[in-house]
């Protein structure tokens, strides 16, 4: 195998702007020349180049013999790497122009240059045989670089809609349309760099597409006011303004800035600018420049007299300034020149001009000066800034800055000076911001609380997202009307906050970005054992400090402390980046690691954290593992969480089909079929879908010769959802599924097995054959209450107890069956077993109500409806409505009973497609309520259709229930087949030996004789 060529394991994955440049024609050139003289040229061609690159922060990747590759954006991020490489092109066409002049000049030769610049995804590191690597990007978005270069015109620099799109309104671009280029599937929108645009910052790209609704920060605007009145007052006043990026510095201080210069006060601004370090006094020039009215068109005679004039009128002692304030704002005056001094001299006879400028004695008004961005400062003009603080005691300037926490602020102890941490929006401005943004259409309810959590409180990342939603087409309509067409979960992060937060990740020192994305890794919250364990930086003191560096700079918190240091991320999309920027192969590794440490690490909460291990084991590649973990998660989740051990279970199923042949294989392969069979019949199931595990699972029992799995098959078929049965072959497939437990000897699969099938015997009213089954449980069972649990039902004990209490009950033996009941109710609970808790409340609550005690009926029946919606399952949620419902009609609230019913049917059939074993129970309860309800016909027609679905399919358990209600609706009406209804009734009664029934038949017979009379 060739080893040689590989990535290192450090690379990553970087969002980079890639620029090519190179010499048109240069063979032909090269042609015409000396080969000596040739290189020469080249050379002078390449540092060109290679200053610009490096001017602006950017890395020569390579050179590629008539030109360069450049990366603005790797190894260290930028945020602003697209704007970067377009003002290095700039530059560089400018410098290749004059150099082409002299070339003709001196050679004659036609020598010209062409750039290509695209934006996106690369991966960076070290590329190469072993050892001797070198960094380089590749990918995609190089290769893209490359053909815009080819395509461009000699002398002009094409860029990608990417990088177009990065790059808008601080460059001035010129739409050239689609393109058909090579390697690209479909047509290319390329532009051209024009020149520099006209927004400075990211606040005036904003200006430009319409400032959003400014909301919020009241409290920081009027600690601005009063600073301003104590400025007024002649006090000076400084304010710091420190946030993250895109919190909202610069608005606030646009803001103030506008409601200043409404009151007639001047405002000076100034920017130290991402790439602008490298330049001298930027900002100083700015601000120098605002405060002289100069403006670019001004020749320099008239910039000298703008000077002269306001610094003389200011203070006629400022006279002798002047020529180094021309000297500096770069419009010496010839007659007198200032003289050459060093830099230091030069800086300080600055400084001293600008702060006699504040102390003007002439100055009468109050004048506010504005400097952003001083994490981006220069070296001159901070110092100048500091000694301006300093000296304005007793002036009335108010100096107003603002930077990211990172800056070291050296000047903070200024007596002047306060600071503001201005927080990232609350909830409530963030919906109206969103409001502004998006409307209010019904469409968008949640997403302000959606884009909040997510953008945590940053306007910036609000505005940003809220644009993607708009060009992903998500969101559709004008801005401040929109709707939502799509849900939002899935969107990514926008380019532009992407770049924002590598950059911020990108400038933590190594140990700490290590650590930051380990943890991105390993989860939303991470203990700190795991993240020490898969941080890689386990020895000495590493992982702490570095851990106490990502908590400073505000990428991790502390969410706990006791009993364990718990750490999480403070921004969901820092998280997300970082988890991004890693290569697929690190991720898996410290994936699967991250679920090793978790395993080692807690030995008591292997169940509890079963399923966030397997995610873990999963994405780490580790199938087998994943496989395991899921279905132990899905054992954990078990009949307290239906809806989860259903899907946990699916999973298995997913990620053992995964897996090479084996034994444990085909183990999980059938449990985890048979598992989610045993969910169909609580939560419902697509018929297809149960066809097929079905199918698939009594494939492998058999292939396997797994004579437990068979028999559960045979049960579980009997118990298939919604299904309408006949009671005849219900109870064959229950017989068979018993036979072919007691061939196994297995004695849990046997009281299993049993307790399922008294279920079939009680739907058709075999009560004998009930009680049968369940003292054969019990006997099984001895003194195991345990025994045959979380086969098919949680506590087969308990189960066996409440099916006796029911036939008590129906015998009209009432106090054995609330014996029984309640005794099964503790045995449930002990047992952890809620469901079966849940079914023995809703025959509590029907027992009171039989017994008369109506008002603990409904007690009893709503107690149980709200701890069986939290169960979430289908089956027992049925169950207890047809309850409630049952108390509510002897209660005598027909409609209330009628509503109940009617969610009942309404969510057992929507889950199953059919109404079940239990349709006409439920048939016969409606039918009293809608006669209740004075609704003859209706009642008349439902009690005929339950009627016979029941005889039909011999569930006579209902059948005299039905009768009894067709015969009291038909009477209602005048018609004479009551009698005959109600003969039936009790004849049906009577066989299956329901004594309860027969006194419901007589008081019925009592009640229409009443009526007739
Ligand atoms: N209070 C606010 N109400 C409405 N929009 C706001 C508010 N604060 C900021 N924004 C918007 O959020 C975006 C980012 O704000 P801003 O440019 O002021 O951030 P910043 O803190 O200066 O970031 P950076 O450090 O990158 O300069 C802007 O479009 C701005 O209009
Ligand atoms: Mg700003």
């Amino acid at each position: 195998m060739n080893t040689a060529n590989r990535i290192e394991p450090d690379g990553e994955r970087k969002q980079v702007t890639v620029l090519f440049a190179d010499v048109k024609g240069s063979m032909d050139l090269a042609e015409q020349q000396d080969p000596e003289e040739w290189r020469r040229i080249m050379q002078g061609f390449f540092s060109i180049l290679a200053d610009d690159v490096n001017r602006f922060e950017g890395t020569v990747d390579k050179f590629t013999g008539d030109g360069i590759m450049a990366v603005f954006g790797a190894p260290i991020a930028h945020e602003d790497h697209a704007r970067r490489a377009c003002y290095a092109a700039l530059r560089m066409l400018d410098g290749i122009a004059s150099y082409a002049a002299d070339l003709r000049r001196k050679h004659g030769l036609n020598f010209s240059a062409r750039i290509g610049i695209n934006s996106g995804e690369v991966i960076a590191g070290e590329i190469g045989s072993e050892g001797d690597g070198a960094y380089t990007a590749i990918g995609h978005t190089v290769g893209m670089a490359q053909r815009m270069e080819a395509l461009a015109e000699p002398g002009k620099a094409y860029l990608t809609e990417e990088a177009a799109e990065a790059a808008r309104g601080f460059l001035e671009l010129e739409d050239l349309g689609d393109f058909e280029i090579k390697g690209a599937s479909r047509p290319i929108r390329v532009f051209e760099l024009i020149g520099i645009g006209t927004a400075r910052s990211r606040l005036d790209l904003s200006r430009e597409r319409g400032f959003s609704t400014f909301v919020g920060r009241d409290e920081e605007t009027s600690v601005l006011a009063a600073a301003l009145d104590r400025t007024r007052a002649g006090e000076g006043a400084a304010i710091g303004i420190v946030a993250e990026a895109g919190i909202g510095k610069s608005r606030l201080c646009h803001e103030f800035a506008e409601r200043c210069r409404g009151e007639g006060i001047e405002v000076f601004e100034a920017q130290a600018q991402s790439h602008g370090r490298g330049i001298p006094f930027m900002p100083v020039l700015q601000m120098l420049r605002a405060y002289f009215g100069i403006v670019d068109a001004d020749p320099e005679r008239i910039v000298r007299e703008k000077i002269a004039g306001r610094a003389l009128l200011l203070d006629p002692d400022l006279a002798d300034d002047l020529p180094l304030l021309f000297d500096f704002l770069g419009v010496p005056d010839p007659d007198r020149p200032f003289p050459q001094l060093s830099a230091e001299a030069r800086q300080r006879a600055l400084c001293g001009v600008v702060c006699k400028l504040v102390h003007a004695r002439n100055r009468r008004e109050p004048t506010v000066i504005v400097v952003e961005d001083l994490h981006w400062i220069d070296e001159g003009s901070e110092t100048l800034l500091r000694e301006l603080v300093g000296a304005i005691e007793g002036t009335q300037t108010l100096v107003i800055v603002n930077f990211r926490p990172e800056y070291e602020r050296g000047w903070s102890n200024q007596p002047a000076y306060r600071e503001i941490a201005l927080q990232p929006l609350g909830l409530d401005d963030t919906r109206k911001l969103i409001g502004d943004l998006a409307g209010a259409d019904p469409s968008l309810d949640g997403l302000a609380e959606h884009l909040h959590e997510r953008a945590a409180g940053n306007p910036f990342f609000v505005e940003e997202i809220v644009r993607e939603l708009v060009e992903a087409g998500h969101l559709e309509g004008a801005r401040g009307a929109h709707r939502l067409v799509r849900s939002v979960e899935e969107i990514g992060v926008p380019a532009s906050v992407q770049a924002v937060l590598a950059a911020r990740i990108d400038r933590l020192e190594p140990d700490a970005k290590q650590l930051v994305q380990a943890a991105s890794v390993a989860g939303k919250e991470v203990s700190e054992p795991t993240l020490v364990g898969v941080s890689g930086l386990a020895e000495g003191g590493r992982c702490e400090a570095a851990l106490r560096t990502a908590i400073d700079a505000g990428f991790l918190y502390e969410a706990e402390l006791y009993p364990k240091r718990l750490l999480a991320f403070r921004h969901p999309l820092t998280r997300e980046v970082a988890y991004g920027s890693q290569l697929a192969e690190q991720r898996r590794s410290t994936h699967a690691a991250t679920a090793r440490a978790m395993i080692e690490l807690n030995p008591e909460r292997h169940d509890e954290l079963a399923a966030l291990i397997a995610d873990h084991m999963e994405e780490g590649g580790e199938t087998q593992e994943a496989a395991r973990w899921s279905a132990r998660a899905a054992y954990w989740a078990g009949h307290s969480q239906p809806r989860d051990a259903m899907r946990l279970w699916k999973r298995t199923m997913d990620l053992t089909g995964e897996l090479d042949e084996s034994e444990e294989k085909a183990a999980l392969a059938v449990t985890s079929r048979l598992r989610q069979l045993d969910y169909a019949w609580r939560l419902g199931m697509e018929r297809e879908e149960e066809a097929r595990l079905v199918e698939e699972a009594e494939e492998i029992a058999k292939r396997t010769a797994d004579l437990r799995s068979l028999t559960l098959l045979r049960a579980l078929l009997g118990a298939r959802p919604g299904i309408v049965r006949k009671g005849e072959d219900w109870i064959a497939a229950t017989d068979e599924a018993n036979r072919l437990a007691d061939e196994s000897g297995d004695h849990h699969l046997q009281v299993a097995i049993r307790a399922a099938t008294a279920y079939s015997r009680l739907c058709v009213a075999d009560f004998e054959g009930v009680n049968r089954h369940c003292d054969e449980v019990l006997e099984l069972a001895g003194d195991d209450p345990g025994a045959g649990a979380g086969i098919i039902i949680g506590c087969p004990v308990a189960w066996a107890r409440m099916c006796n209490g029911i036939c008590h009950r129906e015998r009209a033996d009432f106090e054995p069956a609330r014996e029984q009941l309640e005794r099964a109710l503790e045995i449930a609970n002990e047992q952890g077993d809620p469901e079966t808790a849940s079914w023995t409340r809703s025959n509590l609550a029907t027992l009171a109500a039989a017994q008369g005690d109506v008002e603990a009926g409904l007690a009893m029946a709503r107690r149980n409806h709200e701890l069986t919606e939290r169960l979430g399952d289908v089956f027992s949620r049925t169950i207890s409505l047809t309850s409630l419902a049952t108390v509510e009609l002897a209660a005598g609230d027909h409609r209330g009973a009628l509503d109940t019913l009617e969610e009942a049917e309404q969510l057992y059939r929507s889950a199953m497609g059919t109404g079940g074993e239990l349709s006409a129970w439920r048939g016969a309860l409606r039918v009293d309520a809608l006669h209740g309800l004075g609704r003859t016909a209706e009642a008349v027609e439902l009690a005929r259709t339950a009627a016979a679905e029941a005889r039909e399919n011999g569930m006579l358990w209902p059948l005299p229930r039905t009768l009894r209600a067709l015969a009291e609706a038909l009477a209602k009406g005048g018609d004479e087949g009551a009698a005959e209804a109600l003969g039936e009734a009790a004849d049906v009664a009577q066989r299956t030996g329901s004594t309860f029934a027969l006194d419901e038949i007589e008081q019925a017979r009592e009640r229409i004789a009443a009526a007739r009379a």
